[in-house]
This record gives C-alpha cells, sequence and structure tokens, in this order.
C-alpha cells in the first residue's frame, strides 16, 4: 500500500464529513490561521468561535494586535484560559510589527522562531494559509497514529515522538495539504475521539491496528509513572 492510500481515505472522508465552515476557515490567512490555532491549542472548537470572533473585530490584523497594550490583549482571552498564549501572541505580533513591517513571515524557520508557536502549529500554519507541505502533530494526530499503527509507548517520550513525526510527514500528500491538515485534526476531534472512538465511521478502520486488535481506547499508552 502506498502513503497515498492513507491521505485519499482521509480526503475522501473530509469531502464528506470534515469542517469547512469554521470562521478562520472563510479567509484562511497567516493571521487568521495562527491566531486560531494559538486559541485552539488547548480549547475546543466550540468555546473558540465567539473568542475568535470578537478578536478579530477588535484586533483585525498583525499591527492592531502588536500596537494595543497586553492588558486589553488578555481581557479578550478572559475565559480561554492558559493567559501565556496571549501574552506570547501579543510578544510575536510586536515582532512581526517590528521586524516585518506586519507582514507576517511566510519561512517555517521564522514562524517557528515565533513565541508560542512549536513545530506542529508551524506546519499548521505553513499547511493551512500556505498550502505547502508541512506535517502537523497536535494531540489528534498523535492519537490517530499511535492507534492506527498500534504504537506502544508513552507519545510523549522523545523516541515515540520521532517515530510520529516520521508517520506525520511520510502521510502528509503534496496535492490537498490544506484540506489534509484539516482532515485530521477532525478525524481526531470528531472520530478518533479519546474515550468513545466511533470507528465503524471512520475512513481508516479497515487498516487500524489498534482497532484490528480491539483495543482503541489502550491507544495511545499514558505516561508511565
Ligand atoms: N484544533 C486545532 N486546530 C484546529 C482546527 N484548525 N480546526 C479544528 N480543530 C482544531
Amino acid at each position: 500500500q502506498t502513503d497515498n492510500h492513507f491521505s485519499n481515505r482521509v480526503l475522501t472522508w473530509f469531502d464528506r464529513h470534515g469542517r469547512k465552515h469554521l470562521p478562520w476557515q472563510q479567509q484562511p490567512t497567516p493571521y487568521h490561521v495562527w491566531v486560531s490555532e494559538i486559541m485552539l491549542q488547548q480549547t475546543q472548537v466550540t468555546t473558540v468561535i465567539p473568542y475568535y470572533q470578537r478578536f478579530m473585530v477588535r484586533f483585525p490584523d498583525v499591527s492592531a494586535l502588536a500596537t494595543a497594550g497586553v492588558d486589553e490583549v488578555l481581557h479578550y482571552w478572559t475565559g480561554l484560559g492558559y493567559y501565556a498564549r496571549a501574552r506570547h501572541l501579543h510578544q510575536a505580533a510586536q515582532h512581526i510589527h517590528s521586524q516585518h513591517h506586519g507582514i507576517f513571515p511566510t519561512q517555517w524557520a521564522e514562524i517557528v522562531a515565533l513565541p508560542g508557536v512549536g513545530r506542529s502549529t508551524a506546519g499548521a500554519i505553513m499547511a493551512l494559509a500556505y498550502g505547502q507541505r508541512y506535517a502537523i502533530l497536535d494531540g489528534n494526530v498523535k492519537r490517530v497514529l499511535c492507534r492506527y499503527h498500534a504504537i506502544t509507548g508513552w507519545s510523549g517520550s522523545s523516541a515515540v515522538s520521532q517515530s510520529l513525526w516520521a508517520l506525520a510527514e511520510k502521510y502528509t500528500p503534496a496535492n490537498r495539504v490544506a484540506d489534509y491538515t484539516q482532515a485530521m485534526m477532525d478525524l481526531g476531534a470528531l472520530i478518533c475521539r479519546r474515550r468513545g472512538a466511533l470507528c465503524e465511521e471512520c475512513p481508516l478502520h479497515s487498516d487500524c491496528q489498534a482497532y484490528r486488535q480491539q483495543a482503541v481506547d489502550a491507544y495511545p499508552h499514558s505516561k508511565p509513572r
């Protein structure tokens, strides 16, 4: 089986069942994708939507965010939690405003260097906003891949994380990379749920090792203690 088998299945599922009308998908500019991905790092989509909408009315672009006071940015974040995210967002906006004339960087290395942006968020921005072939590996994608390959070991360990990144990169297709990236997030959130996975509806179940073992709930393995 080719690596395309995986992405083809995921993309066909996305065409029928994926989320295509989220507010940040209307105009997936790098600024919109960046802010939404930071909000979505530890918060569910339904919670994020009204915060995202208010945020974009007040801070419609990088420069509006950069020139606001941090207290006002935090005010717009109140209720979302993990306030370091808002501080990093503000710091990154100031950096883009002063060093890049307010124009969001286009290179992966510059994006991943922004405060609050890790490898997966940088990949999401490259894929969703620029259509470039970069992999993501957030909690949802980790769970899908750990189950698909019945990966034993804690997914936070560096050995497992390395294998997961290699798989994530292998499966990321050259075509339709934005749809594929959204599809993997949707598949993890809607079907390959942490508890109560809906395997019968999953486009990958016929090749999923954890499903074959009837042990989906056992993956990913939790932190050893
Ligand atoms: N979680 C993280 N990023 C997401 C996105 N773009 N859509 C839905 N859920 C997400």
